[in-house]
């Protein structure tokens, strides 16, 4: 058990105004992404591959409407740490509808000693991003090494409505698994998954946080190879669920616990103002079905509750119980708001069925190596810009489960096959990755928007790295690419 930290925050080291425009700020961010020593578990050192050596990285924080720039220096060694390919990285920004070129497409990698400066729109709604490493093929190692942050964007709507400040805890849960030397080991059982037996939060095993008697906002992502959690409370109090993947819910719902798998962000508020100064208030994990457990793997982080004293600066005084976002999307960027589609509005259906073939995970029977064979050129579907569809998810693989991720878009979870047809309650705002548990369908609808009329392509894949990395990738192009 350690102390809890926050990531470090990145400064920008140049903020300006396009063409002198006070109509079009931008902030320019630097980061290198380089080997380090840390120390996770005590009195053992571990080698570390980190966005400036840390993990997390540093947390990114930006303003909608300020467009954003990071230069990424890759100047980790020839090798991987956990593999011996090139240590070749290129890093998603999970949460944004990016341009193709920027949106951290698998096979487009910068090598060690090279640099890329990606280039990132800032016009959709608050929410919790986070970016991480992306490379073909060895994205689980890379990520598990530790390269994966935080890039919370504010906007005026959710600055006045939830937590700000110290009272505004971004949580990053990850599990791992070390050899008595203190160093990362690592085994994906076969391609079916990474479960370590400690879990950490911010880096650390089980962390203690202190907390003031008032109301906390927290950014929950699960940040694991493969393993998924149901956080719960030991007082057996509720959370207040304020947000998923890409923004605010429009009703806050309390709940005892709820699902979470990688790659998926929650927003949660607890209430701390009830417990007592000194009371210890455990955040648990019950089981998921499909995980491997261990003997503290049901143990997620303490809150020690401390006197109240200091600013009350960013704290909120009520718990909310509705969240108005201002509509989710710009409509200067021709954005619906995502939670108001309806079924009518879709121009398409499909369908993506997950499946197991012959040792390999396959979505519609395909996998990243058909797309590579095709020349990157294989494209499921082609949508056009601004054009709506509802899709669905269909798990047909048996006995696991698959965090599914699509990149770009921001959809509305419409219907499942369980929980009565319809989607669990924490599933109430704009979502990005689908969580298909065992013989588990969802439906969504979804607008393709990239801002501008620009097309291109765009990665859909299972958020367990290790299934996207044996080969549980296809890509869907916004209008024709090739243009
Ligand atoms: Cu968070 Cu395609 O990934
Ligand atoms: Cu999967």
């Amino acid at each position: 058990r350690g102390v809890f930290r926050r990531p470090p925050e990145l400064v920008p080291y140049a903020t300006g105004f396009d063409d002198g425009d006070p109509a079009r700020p931008f902030a320019k961010f630097a980061l290198t992404q380089r080997l380090a020593q840390a120390q996770l578990l005590p009195g053992l050192s571990t080698t570390l591959a980190g966005y400036n050596g840390v993990f997390p990285g540093p947390t990114i924080r930006v303003r909608q409407g300020t467009r954003s720039e990071i230069r990424i220096r890759n100047a980790l060694p020839a090798a991987g740490l956990l593999h011996p390919a090139a240590f070749n990285t290129v890093t998603h920004l999970h949460g944004s509808a990016s341009l193709p070129q920027y949106d951290g497409y698998a096979n487009d990698f910068t090598a060690p000693g090279k640099v890329k400066n990606y280039q990132y729109p800032n016009w959709q709604s608050a929410r919790t991003l986070w970016y991480h490493d992306h490379n073909h093929l060895v994205t689980s190692q890379n990520v598990y090494s530790g390269l994966a942050g935080f890039y919370p964007m504010s906007d005026q709507y959710e600055q006045a409505q939830l937590p700000q400040g110290e009272f505004d805890v971004p949580l990053m849960i990850s599990d791992a698994m070390f050899n008595a030397d203190g160093s990362l080991g690592f085994n994906d059982n076969g391609h079916a998954g990474l479960w370590g037996d400690v879990i950490m939060v911010n880096g650390v095993p089980w962390p203690t946080m202190k907390v003031k008697p008032r109301i906390y906002r927290f950014r929950v992502l699960v940040a694991s190879i493969t393993r998924s959690y149901r956080p719960t409370l030991s007082t057996g109090d509720p959370f207040y669920v304020v947000g998923t993947d890409g923004g605010m819910t429009p009703r806050v719902e309390a709940v005892q616990s709820w699902r979470q798998g990688t790659a998926e962000r929650y927003e949660i508020l607890i209430d701390f103002r009830k417990y007592r100064v000194g009371q210890m208030i455990e955040m648990r994990n019950l089981s998921n079905k499909n995980n491997v457990s261990y003997a503290n793997t049901n143990k997620i982080m303490r809150f020690q509750v401390v006197a109240d004293s200091g600013s009350t600066a960013g704290s909120i005084s009520a718990i909310p119980a509705t969240l108005d976002d201002g509509g989710s999307a710009n409509p200067e960027r021709g954005g619906l708001d995502v939670m108001k589609l309806t079924p009518d509005m879709a121009v398409a259906k499909r369908i993506l069925r997950v499946q197991r073939q012959g040792g390999e995970w396959t979505i519609n029977g395909e996998t990243w190596e058909d797309v590579a064979a095709s020349g990157f050129s294989r494209c499921f579907g082609s949508p056009q810009p601004y054009s709506i569809e509802q899709w669905t998810i269909t798990n047909e693989s048996g006995g696991w489960f698959h965090p599914v991720h699509i990149h770009l878009i921001d959809a509305k979870i419409i219907a499942r096959n369980t929980n009565g047809g319809k989607p669990f309650p924490w599933e109430g705002g704009p979502k990005d990755v689908f969580y298909a548990g065992e013989n588990e369908s969802i439906t969504m609808l979804m607008q393709f928007n990239t801002g501008a009329h620009i097309g291109g392509r765009y990665m859909v894949h299972c958020h367990n790295l290790v299934h996207e990395d044996h080969d549980m990738m296809i890509q869907f192009s916004v209008g024709d690419w090739r243009n």
